[in-house]
């Protein structure tokens, strides 16, 4: 399978694509390929003709102090498991090629960034927006798709998609969780074996919220506190915030009278992970 570096190179390539019209569908990743980027793969794969994977670590949406020198990395491991998956090539840009020394255009948004991870992590959905956007401006895909575990970064994708009129449909792709209940992510590569074992607290975190709402559960304060105690109770688990908001706007809610997203972010040791789920008021839930 072929790895492109150049913008012109993905320019060309999909040129062609588009001249032959076929359906050209995205998939935007920072690399370290696992089960839950496949299956976005896959996803891609049954309603596209053809598939690109970017895979980049965007040097932008890292804080200071955060893990981007460290951030796992291995392109040939992400070649194999992109072409298993049915991908047709990958986008493996250098930091040059996507930033030049004279780069000085971002793309923000308010509202629906400030709360959860963007709060936590200033300046985060700024860099995810600016490279989305430069990965929709090279590739122009028909479809692009994003997973439910970063629910923030999705809903902060479809607002930017149709308040900046990118003609690309969004896809998201549910949680692909290991046999513990452990959402996959690439940096669960990072938790040794005693973190690895306190990682599943975020799981059943949330499923004992899940239990409580099915069981006629309403109330936020003793849902967020039922999420608490049981993290707490992992010696290596830390809450850095658990928040019910609207599944749409990110926005806190005080009552559960519309779709909520019930999302966490924990510490465990060094390592902070992130977990949710959507509860649907309407259709029970997802
Ligand atoms: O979800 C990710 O891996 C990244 O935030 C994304 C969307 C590829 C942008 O760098």
């Amino acid at each position: 399978m072929n790895i492109l570096i150049t913008v012109q190179e993905v320019r060309e390539k999909v040129q062609e694509w588009k001249r032959a019209g076929l359906r050209v569908g995205l998939v935007p990743t920072m690399g370290y390929l696992h089960e839950g980027h496949a299956s976005l793969i896959k996803e891609a794969c049954s309603q596209n003709d053809r598939v690109i994977v970017s895979d980049f670590v965007n040097p932008i949406q890292f804080g200071p102090g955060e893990d981007l020198d460290a951030y796992p990395r291995d392109i040939e491991h992400d070649r194999k498991t992109a072409q298993d998956a049915g991908a047709d090539c990958i986008f493996h840009p250098d930091v040059d090629e996507m930033y030049g020394s004279d780069f000085s255009s971002f793309v923000d948004m308010t509202g629906i960034t400030e709360n959860l991870c963007g709060k936590r992590r200033p300046g985060h959905f700024r860099g995810v927006c600016t490279v989305v956007s430069k990965l929709f401006n090279i590739v122009t895909p028909d479809m692009a798709y994003f997973g439910e575990k970063d629910a923030q970064q999705l809903a902060v994708i479809r607002q930017m998609v149709q308040d900046l009129n990118f003609a690309v449909q969004i896809i998201g792709c549910p949680i692909i969780r290991e046999p513990d209940g452990l959402a996959k992510s690439s940096r669960n590569a990072y938790l040794n074996m005693e973190e690895r074992q306190a990682a599943t607290v975020l799981h059943a975190a949330l499923s004992g919220a899940e239990d409580a709402m099915r069981a006629g559960e309403r109330q936020i304060s003793v849902l967020t506190g039922m999420i608490r105690n049981t993290i707490e109770s992992r010696p290596l688990a830390r809450v850095d915030y658990i928040e019910v908001v609207d599944s749409k706007s990110m926005q806190p809610v005080s009552e559960m009278n519309a779709d909520v997203l019930i999302a966490i972010a924990v510490y465990v040791g060094k390592i902070r992970l992130i977990d949710n789920f959507t509860w649907k008021i309407q259709a029970g839930r997802i």
